[in-house]
């Protein structure tokens, strides 16, 4: 019952203050940035019958305490109280005389602070009026400091698969918070972090984490920090070292005695480049007529059976070694096609024969032709009537005739049948790739190659950013490789 009569005497009371026209306009919000200036609007409508103000007094609310912020009074003046002497004035010169107009009490705030995030009073003392007040919610917002960091210029794929954070982005000290979003093709996941201080701004932290490898090198990755409608993007491409991924060209499985000219070429994508190939036969050594170029086994004359073998070849960059393998075998004769092919390609063979032919037969007319005309020409220039000119055309046209005729329907055969080798020779791959993903039984070894590789990568993750012109970059990148894709990071970062 008390509390019934409490709300009503309120609510009598509200009714009283909002009516009889006098009212205090205010705006309900206002914001403003730290350091900006910002207008809190305090607007006295004094209507019918006119009431005499006896003090203005503006209040900030914090927490439910109020303190005094300034105050104006008819006959004393005007008060500005510390701590906000220094930054609040009233808007109006009306308001700064000896003897103040107070209908319009805006004040105006400079160099907001964050501690200035309030609600605020505007409170009119009125006789006979009574009070009248009003309050505006003041937000100040501070913009935060965004970037975003590489964990390392260059990150370092392990064979252990390990996920890592590869980069960070940091959107600190904003009021309101920030959101961060990150947009890549990268399969990795975000964390996220958010520290509030004590000053009421936030500090938002994502860490982007990653298994390091070969796929992932050279991949973009933005980051999207969201404050209040601002959209800022940053983006870095990953640097990633990688082991060389290996595999042996050039043995195409006819390998027949007395060839000439075979070679056998080791390729690897790595990151750093390849420094050094070695190559390697197992059980046995290297054929003596063997020439070794770079990457290239060169096999100097014909090929005998003394070339058989397993050839090994192991590639190594700043992060690892890894193996590629080819078996070798040699065979009498040049190796017969399948039953379909073999038929196609002696057809094509005998149709390519015969076109030869056909050629040299027409090319050697045409030469006999020419030569015969321009011997006579040369011999009989005045002599001959220009009937004798019109004779060569004919010969051409069987010549062009004959071409037409064979190009249109067989040599699409020999065509065909090159194409039907080239799709037969991916299903049997010519090497082995020795990829730790792929177990196959020569991994054993280039694995317990991994282990020694792991001690130094400490030394490496570290020496390899610092020493562009080292030895080891020497060999197959310039050293301005190295240079330009660390010259990428520092773009991008
Ligand atoms: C002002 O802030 C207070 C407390 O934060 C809130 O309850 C009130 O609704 C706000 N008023 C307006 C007009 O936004
Ligand atoms: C507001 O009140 C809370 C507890 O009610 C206190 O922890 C906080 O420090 C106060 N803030 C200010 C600015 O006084
Ligand atoms: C808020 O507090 C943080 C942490 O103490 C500080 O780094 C930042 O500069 C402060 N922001 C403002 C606007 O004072
Ligand atoms: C190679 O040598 C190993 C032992 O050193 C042997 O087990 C293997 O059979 C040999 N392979 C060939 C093809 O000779
Ligand atoms: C081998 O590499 C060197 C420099 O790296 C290059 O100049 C040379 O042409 C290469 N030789 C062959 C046969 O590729
Ligand atoms: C050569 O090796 C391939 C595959 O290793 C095998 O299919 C083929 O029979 C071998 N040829 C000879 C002549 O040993």
């Amino acid at each position: 019952m008390a509390m019934c009569a409490g709300i009503w005497i309120l609510l009598a009371a509200l009714h009283v203050q909002a009516g009889d026209g006098q009212m205090v306009q205010m705006d309900s919000s206002k914001s403003g940035f730290v350091g900006s200036q910002v207008e809190l609007r305090c607007i006295f409508i004094n209507s019918n019958p006119p009431v005499k103000i006896s003090q203005v007094t503006w209040q900030k609310v914090l927490n439910g305490t109020k303190q005094n912020v300034a105050i104006a009074n008819p006959a004393l003046g005007v008060s500005v109280l510390s701590p906000f002497k220094e930054r609040v004035s009233f808007k109006q010169a009306a308001v700064r005389h000896r003897t103040p107009s107070l209908e319009d009490t805006t004040i105006v705030f400079s160099s907001l602070q964050l501690s200035d995030d309030a609600a605020y009073i505007c409170e009119y003392t009125t006789f006979p009026a009574g009070n009248r007040e009003n309050t505006v919610n003041l937000t100040v917002f501070a913009r935060p400091m965004t970037r975003m960091t590489l964990t390392t210029p260059t990150i370092v794929a392990r064979a252990s698969k390990r996920k890592m954070t590869v980069a960070t982005c940091v959107s600190a000290n904003g009021k309101p918070q920030s959101v961060i979003k990150w947009e890549t093709r990268l399969k990795g996941e975000a964390t996220l972090q958010e520290t509030r201080n004590q000053n009421g701004t936030v500090t938002v932290r994502s860490n982007y984490v990653v298994v390091p490898s070969r796929e992932t090198h050279k991949q973009k990755l933005t980051c999207i920090v969201t404050y209040r409608s601002e959209r800022i993007t940053d983006s870095v491409v990953l640097n990633v070292q990688y082991e060389p991924e290996v595999k042996i060209e050039g043995f195409d499985k006819n390998w027949y005695l007395n060839r000439q000219n075979v070679q056998l070429t080791c390729r690897a994508d790595a990151n750093p480049p390849v420094t050094i190939y070695q190559w390697k036969l197992l059980n046995g050594s290297l054929p003596s007529n063997v020439e070794i170029k770079n990457n290239t086994l060169f096999f100097k004359g014909p090929v005998t059976y003394d070339l058989a073998g397993t050839y090994v070849c192991d590639a190594t960059n700043g992060i690892g070694t890894r193996t590629g393998i080819v078996d070798v075998n040699i065979t009498e004769k040049p190796m017969a096609q399948g039953p379909p092919g073999g038929v196609i390609g002696i057809l094509g063979g005998v149709v390519a024969i015969g076109l030869i032919v056909g050629v040299a037969v027409t090319v050697f007319m045409v030469h006999r032709r020419q030569q015969k005309t321009r011997t006579e020409t040369d011999n009989d220039l005045t002599d001959l009537p220009p009937a004798h000119k019109p004779a060569p055309p004919p010969p051409k046209k069987k010549n062009s005739d004959m071409k037409g005729h064979l190009t249109s329907d067989d040599i699409q055969v020999v065509h065909l049948d090159k194409d039907e080798e080239m799709q037969k020779l991916p299903l049997q791959p010519p090497y082995y790739d020795m990829a730790p993903s792929e177990l196959t039984p020569f991994t054993d070894k280039p694995n317990s190659g991994h282990k020694d590789c792991d001690v130094q990568y400490a030394e490496l993750d570290t020496a390899a950013l610092a020493s562009s012109p080292s030895p080891r970059s020497s060999a197959h990148t310039g050293p301005g490789d190295l240079v330009e894709t660390l010259g990428v990071i520092q773009k991008s970062c």
